[in-house]
């Protein structure tokens, strides 16, 4: 059989990655599908650009265009990034009959409703298991392995950036500037890195689960987003302390109310085993209700891991070339006709615990004040520590953990707590999920 021909759009990290994966395990692959995978062309902005992948039998262009509208080309993979001109280039791909694989997670939770509706109507696959935990097969697992079950909730590392850097600065005391950079210097971090250090990259990723896990468009704009810049070193010690973790999560979950969609740091009890996923890699607990939790855990950013997932989709996309396009794997695992309307919640009427870090005057009365603005709001107290006042301080560091509550009472309590004037300062709020399997 003739080989399948692929268009590259991009060949830094990932597109490199991929052309030295599809060299190496070429003739693996073969075996495989029953026909080869052969990269024929590649488009770049800078021609003379040293490359970290040999482009010895392709045909490399700045004008991505003439890929997109080669007749030759069979597959496009889109490996450029960011959501304008990608988007662009995927649609005229897509009118061009040419199924797509892409590892843009912006591009899939901003414009994906409009891309698969495109893609469907004319019968070409667009496959992404690349945008989400890096080479972590987790899209499959979830629109094929765990299609028998209702999924519950989702809850997931799911930048690998943000995680390395929380990892350097815990267990090697790094500044959060020099582990961002060698984040970027190891090609693990996005194109502009606020992308990665504010979660926008796990809010689109996020996105995605929750739409392929219970059946809802994709809705990037109702993802409550918050980054890792505010979780200072000193938390992470009284974390420890307390026998937590702090990790930055991307949590779907599908309540009685409606569908909670939130990526923050968050405190994990240590004995988890999501809480020991450090540095790049990337881990994400799903709870079905026939199979309970498991968790997928692998490297979620890097030029062969990224690229491991990309081949997988090519594969994929070769083996369905032939198939009836009506009978193939819907791009968002539910008939495109049976999406549903879940409400998604605001963060106000979402649950969960919460640490809290506040500097307060070390005299008599204060724990009970604050104890009794927080029982006002209905929150229970889980644990308390209080640290000795450094030498020549008048205030100490007042650590608590509570039990459950709705985000609203504690907002309210905080705006009490920090008008008391033996209370200095904003109170640190960092949410807490114990990610049991009893939690619905
Ligand atoms: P990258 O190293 O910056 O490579 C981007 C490539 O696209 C470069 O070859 C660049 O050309 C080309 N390019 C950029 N803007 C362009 C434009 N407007 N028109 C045409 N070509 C353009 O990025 P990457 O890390 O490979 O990431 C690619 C995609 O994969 C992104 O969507 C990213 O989010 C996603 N992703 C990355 C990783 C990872 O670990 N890096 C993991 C999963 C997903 P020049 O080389 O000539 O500058
Ligand atoms: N910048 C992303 C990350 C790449 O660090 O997770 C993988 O999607």
């Amino acid at each position: 059989m003739r080989p399948v021909r692929i268009g590259i759009l991009g060949l830094g990290t990932v597109g490199c990655g991929t052309v030295n994966v599809l060299l190496r395990n070429g003739p693996e692959i073969t075996r495989r599908v029953g026909r080869s995978l052969q990269v024929i062309r590649a488009s770049v902005r800078d021609l003379q650009k040293r490359r970290s992948c040999s482009v010895d039998n392709i045909s490399l262009t700045q004008d991505a265009d003439s890929i997109v509208n080669d007749p030759d080309v069979d597959v496009i993979v889109e490996l450029i990034g960011g959501h304008d001109a990608a988007r662009q280039l995927v649609l005229q791909a897509i009118a061009a009959g040419k199924h797509i694989v892409t590892a843009n997670k912006a591009l899939i939770a901003v414009h994906g409703n409009e891309i698969f509706r495109v893609a469907q109507e004319q019968g070409v696959m667009v496959a992404f298991e690349a945008a989400v935990g890096g080479g972590i097969p987790i899209i499959k697992a979830i629109r094929e392995g765990l299609s028998g079950n209702r999924i519950e909730w989702v809850a997931g590392i799911i930048n690998g950036t943000g995680n390395f850097i929380l990892t350097e600065m815990r267990d090697r005391g790094r500044s959060f500037d020099e582990a961002l950079a060698d984040a970027q210097r190891l090609g693990y971090a996005e194109a502009d890195p606020s992308f990665d250090v504010e979660g926008i990259d796990a809010a689109h990723k996020l996105t995605i689960l929750a739409s392929i896990a219970f059946g809802i468009p994709l809705q990037f704009d109702k993802v409550y987003t918050e980054g890792i810049a505010g979780v200072a070193r000193a938390d992470m010690k009284y974390a420890g302390e307390l026998g937590y973790r702090i990790k930055h999560l991307g949590i779907a979950r599908r309540g009685d109310d409606g569908v909670e969609l939130r990526v923050h740091p968050t405190l994990i009890p240590e004995r988890r085993l999501i809480a020991s996923v450090d540095g790049i890699m990337n881990a994400i607990l799903i709870k079905g209700d026939a199979l309970g939790a498991t968790m997928y855990y692998g490297a979620g950013a890097g030029a062969d891991p990224t690229a491991s997932a990309i081949v997988a989709d090519l594969v994929d996309v070769a083996r369905t070339l032939t198939t009836d396009p009506h009978n193939r794997v819907p791009h968002l695992a539910f008939q495109p006709d049976a999406l549903s309307d879940l409400r998604i919640l605001s963060m106000e009427d979402v649950q969960t615990s919460y640490y809290l870090r506040m500097q307060v005057r070390d005299r008599p009365g204060v724990l009970a004040e604050i104890a009794q603005l927080l029982a006002g709001q209905q929150i229970s107290i889980e644990a308390v520590i209080q640290k000795e006042p450094a030498e020549g301080e008048d205030t100490v560091p007042l650590i608590m953990l509570t039990h459950r509550v709705l985000e609203k009472n504690m907002n309210a309590a905080l705006t009490q707590i920090e008008a008391l004037g033996s209370v200095q300062g904003k109170v640190v709020r960092l949410r807490m999920e114990h990610l049991d399997s009893a939690w619905k």
